[in-house]
């Protein structure tokens, strides 16, 4: 084979192997975050389920959607958020929050406010806090977060959203602080906004 023979046939060769190469890695890609949303979609039913300590879908009615962007939830695109109904009334609205300022990055929470701004509950749905330390938000991992079950502004007042190790009165986590302190912060900026403004998708809601 000449020399000139032998080069295209290996740069043929190359190239034939690179476009399956990426073809494998495109296809691939596709397929794995097609499987990620179809999680991140359970894993949202389920707390969607949680939270309103609901068992069967008889129970509740999640089909109302609404788009939101607000700020103050940390919303830096539109976001859904579902208006939770019981026999046709409106129980709960239960909105994505991201808290930016946890230990490994953003925390995302979806916490259901019921019409008079009491927590009617919270999941925490995606995080990067560090297993072991910062993770005890799951409520797989542990019960804290049920602590906001039923408390709204004024019990306690939003000065006290926090943990008591800066007199708050929630508890924070052994040699972990930021994470918990994140969190309660969070659930009380949010539940400002629904007192300024998002209590009106409830009242609205037809
Ligand atoms: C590797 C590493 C991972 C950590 N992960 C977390 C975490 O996920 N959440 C958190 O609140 N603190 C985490 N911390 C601890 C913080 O650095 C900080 O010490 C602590 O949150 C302050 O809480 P304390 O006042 O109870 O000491 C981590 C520290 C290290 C070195």
């Amino acid at each position: 084979m000449s020399t000139l023979r032998a080069v295209v046939h290996n740069a043929v060769g190359l190239g034939l192997f690179a476009a399956v190469t990426v073809g494998v890695i495109a296809l691939t890609a596709t397929f794995t975050s097609e499987r990620i949303a179809a999680q991140e979609e359970r894993v949202r039913q389920a707390a969607l389920f949680e939270i309103l300590e609901a068992t069967t879908d008889a129970d509740i009615d999640l089909d109302q959607r609404v788009a939101l962007t607000v700020s103050a939830l940390g919303h830096r695109e539109a976001r859904e958020a579902v208006i939770a109904r019981r026999n046709g009334r409106a129980v709960a609205l239960i909105v994505p929050v991201r808290i930016p300022d946890g230990y490994g990055g953003p925390i995302e929470v979806l916490l259901g406010i019921e019409p008079d701004g009491r927590v009617a509950g919270v999941r925490v749905v995606a995080h990067r806090e560090t297993p072991g330390l910062g993770d005890d938000i799951e409520r797989r991992r542990s019960d804290w977060i049920e602590s906001f079950r039923g408390r709204g502004l004024g019990e306690p007042p939003l000065a006290q959203w926090t943990v008591r190790a800066d007199g708050g009165a929630f508890d924070g986590f052994t040699g972990a602080t930021i994470t918990p302190r994140a969190v309660a912060r969070g659930l009380g900026r949010a539940l400002v906004w629904f007192e300024d403004d998002g209590y009106t998708l409830l009242e609205d809601a037809p």
